[in-house]
């Protein structure tokens, strides 16, 4: 039997008057935390509000931190907001933004949010001491790229650099509540940005439509999703600001998101994961650098192949046409990686829950082969 459940999330898609709406508005019903940072603020013009409702003590304004989601910014975030006891969490921001958001709703709710130390936070992450939480902060998502599907998953992913390791906090009560998609927010990404994110998309939905959690709806919103990325990527890497392309990239984000939502990723985010957090690789590349390589290894053995086939070959093949959007980046040795440091990647790469989510089994040899013809 085959069964399939969707995400609770609402998913509104809106136009961008609609933030600085939302802002003086629903921002405004609840006290919220507001994760954004200062840039998008500014870019998007709605500084000047959240800096008024701010001083009126309705809205905690947490300037993002820079790069992926870390284990030392949950409590920072906690510290900083000091007496401040949001009702809701509002996260305007790529993945990482939404990402620390979701796990802020359980570290901001007792009993988690006694928790002095990272090293108790780590300890609660790493042994899942979380997942006893009967209530977390509602969170609104409102994703300024097309890609991470963070907006859409139960899942938060919290690097920890200090130990080198990724984790991925994961329970159904951190769903948001709101997904709220404004297609011209992505107008402002650039285009290394838009390639990267968008890739990733990509692989989420390849991934789960040959998922061993697949079933023919996720493939059908998968294939939809790819078709869509396969047809826009390239002309909205040359025209950044055109509405309708950027509108059809959100649409082919939120179906891949709400596709591996249920599945979850495979073996080239399974190998990615050592590639990002040793080598600075950006995830979107370290993603889709193995995707041709993984299925040509997968044909033959998940479902309706051919559907999948067919859309590649009008461009002339998978590998084709990622290297017509993004040759150099696809390369191991662009992000200054060499042969020497392709065992260690290897070891790093079989992630529980994604690598044995593939639909054939693979091991470190099999993952040493493939990044070697990636150099
Ligand atoms: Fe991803």
């Amino acid at each position: 039997m085959t069964s399939i459940k969707l995400p609770p999330t609402e998913i509104i898609y809106e136009e961008i008057g609609y933030l600085k709406e939302f802002i003086n508005k629903e921002a405004r019903q609840k006290k919220s935390l507001l994760i954004c940072s200062l840039h998008l603020l500014e870019s998007f013009c709605i500084k000047e509000d959240v800096m008024r409702i701010e001083k009126l003590g309705e809205i905690y304004w947490l300037n993002r931190p820079l790069g992926y989601t870390d284990i030392k910014h949950i409590k920072k975030a906690i510290n900083e907001m000091g007496n401040f006891i949001p009702e809701q969490i509002i996260a305007i921001g790529g993945g990482s933004a939404i990402d620390l958001a979701k796990v802020l709703s359980i570290f901001l709710t007792y009993p988690f949010k006694n928790l002095v130390e990272n090293e108790e936070i780590r300890q609660c992450i790493k042994t899942k001491a979380y997942s006893t939480q009967k209530a977390t902060l509602p969170v609104i998502a409102i994703p300024t790229t097309a890609g991470t599907g963070a907006e859409l998953t139960k899942w938060s992913t919290v690097w920890d650099e200090e130990e080198k390791k990724k984790y991925s906090v994961e329970m159904e009560l951190i769903y948001p509540k709101k997904a709220i998609i404004i297609p011209e927010l992505m107008c402002q990404l650039s285009k290394r940005l838009t390639l990267s994110t968008t890739l990733d998309a990509f692989a989420h939905a390849l991934e789960a439509y040959w998922s061993r959690a697949t079933h023919p709806i996720i493939r059908n919103m998968a294939l939809k999703s790819m078709e869509i990325i396969m047809m826009y990527l390239e002309m909205t890497l040359i025209d950044l600001e055109n509405i309708e392309y950027r509108r059809k990239l959100c649409t082919a984000s939120v179906l891949a998101g709400l596709a591996f939502s249920q599945t979850r990723t495979t073996a080239s985010h399974s190998i990615s994961y050592p590639l990002t957090l040793n080598h600075g690789v950006e995830h979107g590349f370290a993603v889709a650098m193995t995707l041709s390589s993984i299925y040509e290894l997968n044909r033959g053995s998940f479902e309706e192949e051919e559907e999948l086939e067919r859309l590649f070959t009008q461009y002339g093949g998978l590998k084709s046409w990622l290297n017509s959007v993004a040759k150099k980046e696809l390369k191991l040795s662009y992000w200054g990686i060499s042969r020497e440091m392709i065992n260690d990647i290897a070891k790093e790469s079989i992630a529980k829950g994604r690598m044995d989510n593939n639909p054939i089994n693979l091991g470190v040899d099999d993952v040493n082969k493939l990044l070697i013809a990636l150099l």
